[in-house]
């Protein structure tokens, strides 16, 4: 697809990151957009950056409430945006949204495990489930699957367990990658990318723990207290003599991190998403980091879970956190 305006498209977790910069650039091409999210103010905040320089005339912006892991209200979501953006078809679906959490079976529950992978797995396959017949519609249409580097390296650094966000963002990746077939006999109007990026400026640490937690609160739970302690230790950081505040400041102060000091902008990691169907890539790696780990991960996939080829990597990628 080399032209997004006048298209319709959909994009999930609209509300910040990637996402709403993905909502930004395609209003910027003259694309209508139909985004859902759980937070109702994190996207009314995104229409009306969408809406800052003007609407081109005709052209739809909408919001709607849902929580792609569960398949009624991406239904609901479905049947609003029909009917507000007075369409019958869509031409590109960006599943996006996506938390982390959950990491461990032993010092989380089963219910943040799920949680992860049900929005992370979940969302992707019933938004794909919800929006294919809509874009069997159109004369040319393209899903956008969101996975991660942890799509083909399950791990976020030493002492860190992340096996709810990994199996997902690696099944985003099988699937995505088995699509290009399904879609290439049975639709072949239909294309399809598997996006996979490192480390991009984004509040998904603190919304993650929002989520995971279900308010809005700083104050880490005892389990978080507990995983934040492991993942130090993991570090080789001694946390025997640090309060409970200590490692809550640490945990907090992380999470700023990872926005404010990612290699990449969540504005720069939305340009090469869509440059990158816009060229019809299927395989769309976001960041020098996700270029670097792929291709050592491929060089020396037996390290891959080492210490050192951690510490070596992160040192190459300037990963600070
Ligand atoms: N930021 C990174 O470094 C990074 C790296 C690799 C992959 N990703 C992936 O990129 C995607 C976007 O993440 P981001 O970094 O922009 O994070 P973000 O937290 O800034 O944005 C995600 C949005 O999704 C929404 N959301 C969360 N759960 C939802 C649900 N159940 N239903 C609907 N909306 C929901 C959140 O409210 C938020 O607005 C995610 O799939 C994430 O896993 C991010």
């Amino acid at each position: 697809m080399k032209d997004f305006a006048g298209k319709f498209a959909v994009v999930t977790g609209g509300g910040t990151g990637m996402g709403r910069e993905l909502a930004r650039q395609l209003v910027a091409d003259g694309c209508n957009v139909a985004m859902c999210d759980i937070s109702l103010e994190a996207m009314a905040e995104t229409k009306r950056q969408c809406e800052s320089d003007g609407l081109p005339q005709g052209l739809r912006v909408t919001t709607h409430v849902a929580d792609v892991s569960i398949e009624a209200h991406l239904q609901r979501f479905r049947d609003e945006l029909l009917e507000q953006q007075a369409t019958d078809k869509i031409h590109l679906l960006f599943n996006n949204a996506g938390i982390g959490g959950g990491g461990s079976l032993f010092t989380h529950t089963r219910e943040q495990w799920e949680r992860t992978f049900n929005i992370c797995w979940g969302g992707v396959y019933l938004g794909v489930r919800t929006f294919l017949p809509l874009m069997l519609k159109a004369d040319e249409a393209h899903i956008v699957n969101t996975s991660s580097v942890n799509g083909f390296w399950a791990s976020v650094g030493l002492g860190a367990p992340h096996t709810a966000y990994s199996a997902a963002k690696f099944a985003v990746k099988g699937f995505t990658e088995a699509l290009i077939t399904d879609l290439r006999i049975n639709a072949p109007h239909v294309k399809c990318s598997v996006v996979m990026p490192g480390h991009i400026g984004t509040s998904i640490v603190a919304n993650s723990r929002k989520i995971q937690n279900g308010n809005d609160s700083d104050e880490l739970t005892p389990n978080e207290i507990v995983a934040t302690r492991q993942r130090l230790t993991g570090m080789g950081i001694d946390t025997a003599k640090m309060s409970d505040d200590d490692i809550t400041k640490v945990a907090l102060d992380r999470a700023r991190k990872f926005h404010d000091e990612a290699p990449m902008t969540a504005a720069a990691a939305a340009k090469v998403i869509l440059d990158g169907v816009k060229a019809d890539q299927w395989r769309i790696l976001v960041g020098d980091d996700a270029h670097k780990i792929d291709e050592r991960v491929r060089r020396t996939p037996e390290e891959a879970y080492t210490p050192e080829f951690f510490r070596s990597f992160a040192e190459e990628a300037g990963w600070r956190l």
